[in-house]
């Protein structure tokens, strides 16, 4: 191993991170994030699953067209409608990889595929060759690798590299693996397949155990060339392993693992601030790298070494990972330059169209609240970015009656599809209640909340009030986001974003094949 090889970082915030409960993200929004992760100097992005469902052919589409100087990936089953529909939305993009995998563990092999160790290998090579006859650039995932018989694991890698796969990844699928053992894995493949310097070693890992990242590093002590993770480490169950953690543990100890990325570090926190405003998926205050406290030093003796030397107490700097100097105060008389320049440092790339829109709206704003800091222009902007395209219900107007000692009730005036507009009125245990049901009688959509929080964009009274909401509709889970100086029609207008959610999953979407 080279003393400062480059690791491939391979980010699947798009495939295995949109797999979160209420995750999921319209093509807009997946779009927004695809940018930031090519700004953030991501090597292979992984955007989607093709198959899956028609929005998410469309996004790998999109993203492919779209997106540059970057590999776009998409995911197949080993199966012949998998590949050919995954190259279907890859086919624009300059830099393609098709990512193929198959189950090799004992148990998914008995009770999942009711596949023998043979047919397991025969469908895998079938899977790779038909990949490789559309592009040179071939992962292979043998999944469950962490619990799959060594012997077994060593013999199917072998074939997928003879059958021309450039990258073997090997998933912790269930996040059982610990790092020792799967180090271990990683050296044993290096030792025991005879073809393995043909192909990338890559390691996927999930968090079950919390131990996603390290298990990850265990693996590149071990050999391995490419990790694959996600921005705040969202994903199935307990989630994948963190971009951020993993690059910056590889970039503070490279005395240690004599490794480096692409990364462009100043970009991990406007980019995880993205990806959990639109997520919805909040980044918790003690996070490392990204969380809010990351850098905070609250004990006094920490603060002093900090004044007369700050590496006593710090062993990264806050610029490092992005966080900002200043939190810059626009106001009424802020132009439009001077808010594209926010909005830029703060991570989005707003097309000409959108800028005027959050111009407007910045404006507005800047009528109500003297002073508007970097938390209300993200919230502005992301409101801007989540916004659905075809909005079938709009607020017009509302009403609240509420005082102690009766029952509060909400009377809604919305428009639909742009012009009728619709009046219903309701009653409820508190406000918000009342909104619901009246939202629900309005348009008919049923909704079972699971999750509702109203928080603050930044500081002060006028603050900008953010709400986010978790429906749940006919079993699956959707989110709906409002900001508004106004905290109930900022619930009012989560609740109809989550509606206008539901009505254009209803309309495209099919039953989806799911994996981790
Ligand atoms: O966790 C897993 O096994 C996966 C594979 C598809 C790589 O996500
Ligand atoms: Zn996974």
């Amino acid at each position: 191993m080279s003393n400062n090889r480059e690791i491939i970082i391979f980010d699947t915030t798009l495939r295995d991170g949109e797999q979160s409960p209420g995750a999921s993200m319209n093509l807009t929004e997946k779009l927004e994030v695809a940018q930031a992760l090519a700004a953030l100097g991501v090597d292979v992005m992984e955007a989607g699953f093709p198959i899956a469902s028609p929005g998410d052919f469309e996004a790998v589409r999109e993203i492919s067209a779209n997106v540059r100087g970057i590999t776009v990936c998409g995911l197949a089953r080993c199966n012949q409608a998998d590949i050919d529909r995954a190259w279907e939305a890859l086919k624009q993009a300059p830099r393609s990889r098709i990512h193929v995998f198959l189950a090799t563990s004992a148990i998914h092999r008995e009770f999942k595929l009711k596949m023998s160790q043979e047919e397991i290998i025969d469908r895998a090579v079938q899977g790779v060759q038909r990949a490789v006859g559309f592009c040179d650039d071939v992962e292979f995932s043998p999944e469950d690798a962490a619990r799959t018989e060594h012997d077994f694991l060593c013999q199917v890698v072998e074939a997928a590299i003879e059958a021309g796969a450039t990258t073997i990844n090997i998933p912790d699928t269930v996040g059982y693996a610990v790092p020792a053992q799967l180090g271990d894995t990683i050296a044993m493949l290096r030792n025991r397949v005879p073809n393995i310097d043909k192909a990338v070693l890559s390691i996927h890992c999930h968090n079950d155990l919390g131990l996603a990242v390290s298990n990850s590093l265990a693996a590149v002590t071990n050999g391995a060339g490419q990790i694959e993770c996600t921005i705040n480490g969202i994903g199935e169950r307990a989630g994948n392993c963190s971009l951020e953690e993993v690059v910056m543990a590889i970039r503070t100890r490279s005395d240690y693992y004599q490794a480096k990325t692409a990364i462009n570090t100043e970009r991990l926190v406007p980019t995880s601030r993205l990806v959990s405003s639109i997520t919805g998926i909040p980044v918790q205050r003690n996070k490392a790298i990204v969380g809010r406290n990351a850098f905070a030093h609250e004990a006094g003796i920490h603060q002093d070494g900090m004044l007369k030397e700050r590496t006593t107490y710090e062993i990264m700097r806050p610029e490092d990972v992005g966080f900002a100097k200043t939190d810059l105060v626009l106001g009424k008389h802020s132009g439009r330059a001077a808010l594209a320049d926010r909005a830029k440092a703060l991570g989005f790339h707003l097309t000409g169209e959108q800028l005027l829109s959050v111009f407007d709206e910045f404006k507005k704003l800047a009528d109500k609240k003297k002073e508007i800091y970097d938390g209300d222009i993200a919230a502005l902007i992301q409101q801007e970015i989540t916004d659905i395209e075809q909005e079938a219900w709009q607020l017009d107007s509302y009403e609240v009656k509420a005082n102690s000692g009766s029952g509060p009730s909400v009377r809604l005036r919305l428009r639909h599809q742009g012009n009728e507009v619709i009046g219903e009125s309701s009653e409820g245990d508190g406000p918000i209640d009342a909104a619901f049901w009246a939202a629900e009688q309005a348009t008919g959509v049923k909704l079972v909340c699971k999750d509702f929080q109203v928080r603050s964009a930044t500081i002060g009274r006028d603050a900008q009030g953010e709400a986010t909401l978790e429906v749940e509709h006919r079993g699956k889970t959707y989110r709906g986001r409002g900001v508004s100086t106004d905290t109930v029609e900022a619930t009012i207008q989560a609740i109809l974003n989550a509606v206008n959610r539901i009505l254009l999953a209803t309309a495209t979407t099919t039953q989806s094949p799911q994996t981790s």
